[in-house]
């Protein structure tokens, strides 16, 4: 889930690779490093902390060398310490190594090394590559032999670089991303067009099981057999090279910003996958809808809303849940897998799982390039634009307009959405954060917060829980309001915020007692609904708009509330601790 990078070329590697990682720091930032090779002699810096810190205090930037490899590290094997960040170098120093994902075999592998003689540094599972590289180049000097016979031991899922001491660069792809940048007279070896995108468009993704070896001015793209491979070159968009944060004080912020123009462009490059999607749905068995965090919570939106207007049965799972439900998915179905990244391993995974079963993959994305979207039979994309703050925000409201329109094509276009209008409204809701502002401040001391929502509501309570804790580190819990009285209830007392979902819809009344039910116990009450009620010690007024479209809009208010507690407690909204925005490890 880390970041990883290699440069090849005519310039100074190092700051190219601290810009790179910079900028693919979304995936990983509790440590960073780079190693790189000059006068056949590997330099290596690495530190504790995000890139800019790390690199102001040991200038990373300074170490020499046209060749080099990077890394922004998420720790899976061992602790956020300077001897666990990558780069790793072997042994002997000649080799050095990083990596993202997880080797599963590390422990046997590491102690056969040990026995050979060889020392372990760190307590990473990512060492062992640079060792095994070390002892299979020096029996046969050969790299394309030493890639083939580590690969072969090695088990996991894995994307390393490897860069010798005679400055060749190696890189191996097995279900974690690596995708090669091919400029006019240098190359990258990176996990996301990000790394690479300021100096090149033309990309290759690789394949699993796939190794490719850089040598002057050109390079060579080999299978785990040994055997050339064929490849294509794709053109990425330049859109995805667009991660500035502009005026804002933060990515996050900015996202939030965006959605008024984001609900509109929502699908709106792939209206033909739209449409095959509904007739994929219409004439399917079963219809599954997985994803994780935020996006799972779409899937849940989803089964109400295929419901509701279409009439249609759906069955959201847990990613991370569908291996573990066996016979959970029926042959000759549909998967509908929605995921931001397109690269979350546990949403790739059920995805696996679904084609064993034949089903069609229909994937919701926002990056077309991605893994997921290169799995699918059918792509949609969210077509929001890079999201970078790690909290989702734009692709939550994207994701619930995608699958409002794939409703629209369900009931033949009689579920009449206008979403100029709604746009209008997302934007009267950002023009006017005061009001949360000063609720974000009443928020700075608590410890537990529940969010409450009946129906359609519920999942957008469960979101907002998740945007809340991501955000803030308040422990945070979404309710559906009819549970409250067989358990939750017991919680509720005077050190208590509750944020009450209740629009004016079919949920409104009962939704309304349950908020009466909790004043009564002394915990305070912050309603986010369109009416004002006496209940509520804290009213965020909901514009008017049509029912259909409530969900997107209620969650826009918590996104701005959780950005804002954010800021009171002095967190990094952007970055929020522990965790990555691209979660490529189960
Ligand atoms: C959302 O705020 C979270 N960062 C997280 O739950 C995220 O939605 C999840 O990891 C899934 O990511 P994906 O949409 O890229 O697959
Ligand atoms: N497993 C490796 C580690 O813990 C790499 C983790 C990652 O992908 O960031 O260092």
């Amino acid at each position: 889930m880390c970041s990883i990078i290699g440069y090849y070329g005519k310039d100074s590697a190092a700051p190219i690779i601290v810009k790179g990682l910079k900028r693919m720091e979304y995936r990983g930032y509790d440590s960073v490093g780079v190693a790189t090779e000059s006068n056949n002699k590997i330099e290596l810096k690495k530190g504790i902390g995000k890139v800019n810190e790390v690199n102001s205090k040991i200038q990373l930037d300074s170490l020499p060398g046209k060749i080099g490899i990077g890394h922004t590290r998420w720790a899976t094997h061992g602790k956020v310490t300077e001897f666990n960040a990558h780069p790793h170098p072997s042994n002997s120093g000649k080799i050095a190594i990083v990596h993202n994902g997880i080797i599963e075999n590390f422990e046997e592998l590491k102690k056969q090394l040990e026995d050979e003689g060889y020392n372990f540094k760190s307590e990473t599972d990512s060492e062992i590559i640079a060792n095994l590289l070390q002892k299979h180049y020096e029996k046969t000097k050969n790299v394309k032999e030493t890639i083939l016979k580590t690969v072969s031991e090695i088990k996991g899922h894995y994307a390393f670089v490897a860069m010798f001491e005679n400055g060749q660069l190696v890189a191996a792809k097995f279900h974690e991303p690596l995708i090669i940048g091919v400029g006019k007279d240098d190359f990258f070896l990176s996990s996301d067009v990000l790394g690479f995108i300021e100096f090149t468009d033309d990309a290759i993704y690789l394949e699993n099981g796939n190794f490719v070896i850089l040598e002057k001015n050109k390079f060579q793209i080999l299978d785990f057999q040994g055997e050339h491979v064929k490849y294509g070159i794709t053109k990425v968009s330049k859109e995805f090279g667009d991660v500035y944060k502009g005026d804002y004080a933060h990515f996050t912020l900015k996202e939030i910003h965006e959605q008024y123009e984001t609900v509109l462009k929502a699908g709106e490059k792939t209206q033909e996958a739209i449409e095959k999607t509904a007739n994929y749905i219409k004439h399917a068995k079963n219809i599954y809808i997985t994803g994780s965090g935020t996006s799972y919570n779409s899937a849940l939106i989803a089964k109400q809303i295929f419901s509701k207007y279409a009439k249609i049965k759906a069955e959201p799972i847990i990613s991370s849940e569908l291996q573990f439900s066996p016979n959970s998915i029926e042959e000759n179905s549909i998967i509908i897998a929605i995921s931001q990244s397109g690269e979350s391993a546990d949403v790739l995974d059920a995805v696996r799982i679904g084609k064993e079963s034949n089903c069609k993959v229909i994937a919701i994305v926002n990056l077309m390039t991605s893994s997921l979207a290169r799995e699918a039979d059918v792509v949609i994309g969210m077509n929001c634009g890079p999201e970078i703050g790690v909290a989702a925000t734009k692709s939550f409201t994207s994701q619930l307009v995608v699958l409002y329109k794939i409703v629209q094509k369900l009931t033949d276009n009689k579920v009449t959405i206008n979403f100029e209008k709604f746009s209008e409204s997302v934007l009267k809701i950002l023009e006017n954060p005061t009001k949360i502002k000063k609720i974000a401040k009443v928020l700075k001391d608590i410890s537990d917060i529940y969010v409450l929502g009946r129906g359609i509501n519920y999942p957008i309570a469960m979101e907002a829980a998740l945007k809340l804790k991501e955000l803030t580190y308040i422990h945070a819990e979404g309710i559906p309001g009819g549970e409250l009285k067989h358990g939750p209830l017991a919680l509720m007392d005077s050190n208590v915020f509750v944020i009450i979902i209740n629009p004016n819809d079919s949920t409104y009344s009962d939704t309304l007692t349950s908020a009466r039910e909790i004043k009564a116990r002394g915990a305070k009450i912050i309603g986010v609904s369109d009416i004002e009620s006496d209940v509520y010690d804290y009213w965020i007024e909901m514009p008017k708009i049509d029912q259909v479209l409530y969900p997107i809009s209620e969650i826009i208010p918590i996104q701005f509330l959780s950005y804002y507690a954010a800021l009171e407690k002095n967190t990094d909204p952007d970055y929020p601790r522990n965790l990555a925005k691209s979660v490529t490890v189960k």
